[in-house]
């Protein structure tokens, strides 16, 4: 497993999240492609040089595993601005769509485009090889989709053409998997809370204990059992529920009310999370309270995103606490805190950091296939010592 870089990358439903080799680069793309039919779309290529990769994603991707084989994507913020963008759809199956495998695919050859190997390339093509940590919804764990998921991409070579892409223009990446993990999400997000990096329990409180973990993504709910250091498959809960469509929400009705025009569900995001100032906007220059529009849209979500938690909670009557992870939860905090105080008054807890929430399961990937790469690579030592002591012997 010589030269094999390490990856563990989240595709949420909402954004890619991905942590690379020692931890020295990340990625956060947002879950968004847009097929193009020409390779040369009519996108502004004036000083494309100046411009951010990461903004300007424009690949070809070639890969067995992919429904649509050597179809041509805009990915991530460069989709989002094409009127025939598509996002994942809450009902799908993650593991089923060639959007999943084009945002895991992208991530990765930017990760190894970017890299230092990548300028000795020749003929302009990087070959890279990852050792990759992922996950997938429990529900699709559950109906065994990770194990054909995981074949798939094990099974070949899957290659990225960067077409109109500022510096890597003409650059193409050969992907290829050493090793591929899938874990289910809900169980990723426990290692996450009680081990750290080098898979050592820092948690010896929680270790033991019933919990739950409810994370609230983009465009879904699911809700971990956890019990006896594992998820209790049959217990997990997923809503096909997520922070996404409030957030739109609020962003259309900021336009009707106030003829603001916000640019994302990110910067809806901003107003309601933000330190100072938080809950306003700017109306032809004056400073224009929205408290009642946000307020109203998130508390109708909090409610339901309670409603969940009361309804597992009942049925996992011996939960000792829930954590809540997620950007959902970054943003639903104070909300679900407020009605926790009102009604039930369960031991719930959010994170402080709300990267800490959003970087949860790429964080926890990290550490799980990490930990794999080295026990496998103590193996591998106590292998060769024991061909080394066999041929001595014979000597
Ligand atoms: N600091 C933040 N940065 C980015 N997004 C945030 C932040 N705080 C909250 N959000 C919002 O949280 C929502 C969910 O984000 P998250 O990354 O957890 O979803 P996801 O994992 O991609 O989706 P899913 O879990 O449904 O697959 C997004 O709509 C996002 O706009
Ligand atoms: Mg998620």
């Amino acid at each position: 497993m010589t030269n094999s870089r390490i990856a563990a990358v989240d595709v949420g439903n909402d954004a890619v999240k991905a942590n690379f080799g020692k931890l020295e680069s990340s990625l956060y793309i947002p879950n968004v492609i847009a097929r193009d039919m020409e390779d040369r779309p009519v996108i502004g290529i004036e000083d494309l040089d100046e411009k951010d990769p990461l903004d300007n994603l424009h690949i070809r991707v070639h890969s067995p595993a992919l429904r649509e084989n050597n179809a041509i994507y805009r990915v991530g913020n460069l989709a989002a601005k094409a009127t025939n963008s598509t996002e994942l759809d809450p009902g799908s199956y993650k593991s089923e769509e060639d959007q999943t495998l084009v945002m895991l695919f992208a991530s990765l050859a930017l990760d190894a485009v970017s890299g230092k190997d990548a300028k000795s390339s020749k003929n302009n093509v990087v070959e890279a090889n990852y050792t990759l940590g992922t996950g997938l919804p429990l529900r699709e764990v559950k109906e065994g989709k990770d194990v054909g998921y995981r074949s798939q991409l094990l099974g070949s070579v899957h290659q990225v053409e960067f077409l109109v892409t500022p510096q890597y223009q003409g650059m193409k990446v050969n992907l290829k998997f050493d090793e591929v993990k899938v874990y289910p999400e809900g169980f990723a997000a426990y290692v996450n809370l009680v081990m750290d990096n080098d898979l050592n329990i820092i948690n010896k409180e929680l270790i033991d204990k019933q919990i739950l973990i409810q994370d609230i993504g983009g465009l879904s709910t699911d809700i971990a059992v956890i019990r006896n250091r594992n998820v209790d498959d049959d217990k997990a809960q997923g809503f096909n529920l997520g922070v996404s469509e409030s957030l739109e929400a609020i962003r259309d009705e900021i336009l009707t009310k106030h003829g603001v025009e916000l640019d994302s569900r990110r910067d809806v995001v901003d107003i309601i999370t933000r330190k100072n100032d938080r809950h306003h906007i700017m109306v032809k220059g004056s400073r224009t309270n929205v408290h009642d529009i946000t307020d109203r849209i998130l508390l109708e979500l909090a409610k339901k995103q309670y409603r969940y938690l009361r309804n597992v909670w009942q049925k996992n009557s011996q939960s000792e606490i829930c954590y809540f992870v997620g950007g959902g939860s970054a943003v639903l905090k104070d909300y679900m805190k407020t009605l926790n105080n009102k009604l039930d008054g369960f031991n719930i807890e959010f994170f402080e950091d709300e990267n800490e929430s959003i970087w949860m399961m790429a964080n926890a990937y990290y550490k799980l296939i990490s930990d794999f790469v080295r026990k496998n690579s103590k193996e591998e030592v106590k292998d060769n010592k024991k061909q080394e002591q066999k041929s001595g012997s014979s000597k």
